[in-house]
């Protein structure tokens, strides 16, 4: 025995660097194939990993990173590794630098918010009723202590989470310690969802960016005010100027007067392809064209710039799929907006006024009123000029400054109807700017920056009493 165990082999000098080497290389594995597990898991704002949304199918995004560990390491760095210090400004109270500037009341379409969260004012909103909106939502929102969190569960398309999210975290950068804690609901395509009568018993809050009259979605401001790159529409603040500007290179005498229209009639929509039969300057008075949107990528937009769309007496709109981002851009040149009698409705046009800043257009008369219209208009030049002026300055007195306050108040009186104190959710990742910012490509990231808002310096609009 003493023998054998003499001769026990003595661990060689060799094992141990082996020993060493072989434990570094199978951690290194694991911590490789963990951090593959976690990456291939993880939700993104760009949509890595999540599958469009069923009730509307795109196709699936493809993305820029070469090879599967480029995008594990993308994914960890920037959804894990970027926010850590990052501090969103929640904790600082407001200091609002001009404290005598008079508070400005809202504008009076800010009612709409009482009546959009009318339908919880007494059951009040319960976790519950969270849990059964998630079912027809592409992502959840959780702000506590003015930090941002994100639960993912369906991709949206293009780019429309990513611009909404970052118009949430400016609106935290914009009223630090102001926003309260909400936890809610948001999807990001285009038809409400939540109908007014197959929900009776149980309305469901759930955010987007339009309602109807029969559907309880609740409307929030989209995400073109702060870009849309995909089709090169800038923030709010720079194309609003800038269409307003480019109408006033051709003054009204000389505009064109015929009613314009420029789009994508093949978007299953009746009343669009109604619309091409409109198309007869002479008939009906009515320029009807083609979007193409290829071709206009391939030549940079020059030609489909917004503010060299301001040329004709009278612009039409006209709901495509469902409810359309043109609308603001058609009221924004001065024109004449004629709209055809829409379904859909978002924030800000519930304060429009028939005959005082657009004109109504019959859809089931279609022609015919678009012609009486242009006819009216042409008879009639000061009122019809002064009237699309007045839809011009309605979306003027719409700025950014204004969104985000709807955007504050919609979310404040939100979270007063909520049954239950927000709480940071497991399954959530923070969401800051420089989170965002580490998914977005180059044309992304400068859109994004150019709407970097800095602290207001006067509180928030008030929001008259109900
Ligand atoms: C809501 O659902 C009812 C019953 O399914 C349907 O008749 C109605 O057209 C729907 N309303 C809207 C606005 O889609
Ligand atoms: C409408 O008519 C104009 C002029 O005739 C034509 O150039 C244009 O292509 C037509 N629009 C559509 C959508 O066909």
């Amino acid at each position: 025995m003493a023998h054998s165990s003499k001769h026990t082999p003595r661990t060689p000098t060799y094992l141990l660097p082996c020993v060493i080497a072989l434990s570094f290389f199978s951690l290194t594995a694991l911590l490789l194939y963990k951090v593959d597990d976690v990456a291939s898991r993880t939700g993104t704002v760009v949509g890595h990993n999540l599958e469009p949304t069923p009730w509307h199918v795109f196709p699936t995004k493809s993305f820029d990173e070469e090879t599967r560990q480029s995008r594990a390491y993308k994914i960890i760095q920037c959804s894990y590794l970027t926010c850590g210090s990052a501090d969103s400004g929640g904790k600082t109270g407001p200091s609002f630098a001009a404290k005598d500037a008079k508070q400005q009341n809202c504008p009076d379409f800010f009612r709409a918010i009482r009546k959009d969260l009318e339908p919880w004012k007494k059951t009040k909103i319960s976790k519950g009723h969270l849990v059964e909106a998630q079912k027809y939502a592409a992502f959840r929102v959780v702000i506590v202590g003015g930090k941002l969190f994100v639960d993912w569960y369906y991709a949206c398309v293009q780019s429309r989470a990513m611009f909404t999210v970052w118009s949430l975290l400016q609106l935290l950068r914009r009223y630090p310690g102001l926003v309260p804690d909400v936890d809610l609901m948001f999807d990001c395509m285009d038809k409400p969802s939540i109908n007014k009568t197959e929900h009776a018993s149980m309305p469901l809050p759930l955010f987007r960016y339009c309602t109807t009259k029969g559907h309880f979605d609740i409307p929030f401001p989209d995400w073109s005010f702060w870009g849309w790159p995909e089709i090169n529409i800038r923030p709010w603040q720079e194309e609003f100027p800038d269409i307003k500007q480019g109408a006033q290179v051709v003054s009204w005498k000389n505009k064109n007067p015929l009613a314009y229209w420029k789009g994508n009639p093949d978007v299953a929509s009746p009343l669009r392809t109604e619309l091409l039969t409109c198309n007869d300057s002479m008939k009906w008075g009515a320029e009807i064209m083609r979007q193409d949107w290829d071709a206009a990528a391939r030549s940079g937009f020059q030609e489909s710039k917004l503010s060299k769309q301001c040329n004709h007496r009278y612009k039409i709109y006209a709901e495509g799929y469902a409810w359309s981002v043109s609308l603001k851009y058609i009221l924004s040149c001065g024109s004449v907006a004629l709209i055809i009698r829409p379904q859909y409705e978002d924030f800000f046009t519930r304060g429009l006024v028939p005959l005082q800043n657009f004109l109504p257009v019959d859809p089931l008369d279609l022609c015919p009123s678009i012609k009486r219209n242009v006819d009216w208009g042409n008879k009639h030049p000061k009122e019809a000029a002064a009237l699309g002026k007045r839809g011009q300055d309605y979306m003027e007195s719409l700025n950014i400054d204004r969104i985000y306050d709807y955007m504050f108040h919609l979310i404040s009186e939100y979270s007063k109807l909520l049954d239950f104190k927000p709480a940071l959710p497991s399954t959530a990742l923070v969401v800051c700017e420089e989170s965002v910012l580490c998914f977005a490509d180059e044309k992304q990231r400068s859109f994004l920056s150019r709407s970097t808002v800095s602290p207001s310096q006067t509180p928030p609009c008030t929001l008259k009493p109900a």
